[in-house]
């Protein structure tokens, strides 16, 4: 049986009581912390550095923290957040000058390297840095804000990712990141995605508990 991953995503969660509100969410059954980081330079937004997350770690959060970085450039904030305890940590293809070394950089500071490409981004050159990656992020939404729609353009797109992944190294995890709900979570699934990164249906949930088992039940395979 194939269990999918679930990411949640703190951009929704209650900032003013962070390690409580990720407790609650993990106790419920997520499996990782999805860990937005924008720097109102790559996406016109701005949210938490590399302090909130090695106070996640103090506080005694040990669930995977997966790190997506909407900034640029990257590497300085590589190094602090492998530094923070981060478990995955994911750069944007066009955010960097020099990929290749950024997510060598990532691998040397015992972190697993991910690749995130936008909406608009097509996969050209993925094959060229595959072998670099230990997962590859698809933003169904345009990054920066959460609680946006679901662009339907990024199906057929995990499912060019996922033949890719199954040629080069079926090992390496497929994120779908933004607008996932309980709506869209088969056809998503269908498609390939591993991860499914959830921040407004999850946090806006009555019962996370309820809603978490419910995707679960939604997951293709589990
Ligand atoms: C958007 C972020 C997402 C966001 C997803 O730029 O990368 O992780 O939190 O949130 P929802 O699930 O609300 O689309
Ligand atoms: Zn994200």
């Amino acid at each position: 049986m194939k269990t999918h991953t679930i990411a949640a995503s703190i951009l929704s969660a209650d900032f003013a009581n962070l390690g409580q509100n990720i407790n609650e969410v993990l106790l419920a059954g997520a499996d990782w912390i999805h860990f937005d980081v924008m720097d109102n330079h790559y996406v016109p937004n701005l949210t938490i550095g590399s302090m909130v997350c090695e106070a996640l770690r103090k506080y005694g959060i040990i669930a995977p923290i997966d790190v997506h970085l909407m900034v640029s450039p990257v590497d300085r904030l590589i190094k602090d957040f492998a530094k923070a305890g981060a478990s995955y940590i994911t750069i944007h293809d066009d955010a960097t000058p020099h990929v290749e070394d950024s997510l060598r950089l990532i691998r040397s500071l015992g972190c697993k390297a991910g690749i995130a490409f936008n909406p608009s981004t097509p996969l050209n050159g993925l094959d060229k840095i595959i072998n670099l990656v230990d997962l590859i992020l698809l933003m169904s939404v345009n990054p920066g804000f959460g609680g946006q729609k679901f662009i339907v353009d990024t199906l057929p797109k995990l499912i060019l990712a996922k033949e890719l992944i199954k040629k080069h190294n079926p090992l390496i995890l497929l994120e779908i990141d933004g607008g996932v709900k309980l709506e869209n979570i088969k056809e998503i699934t269908i498609a390939g995605a591993d991860v499914l990164v959830i921040g407004t249906a999850l946090f806006n949930s009555p019962n996370y508990r309820s809603f978490i088992s419910e995707a679960r039940k939604l997951c293709s395979l589990d």
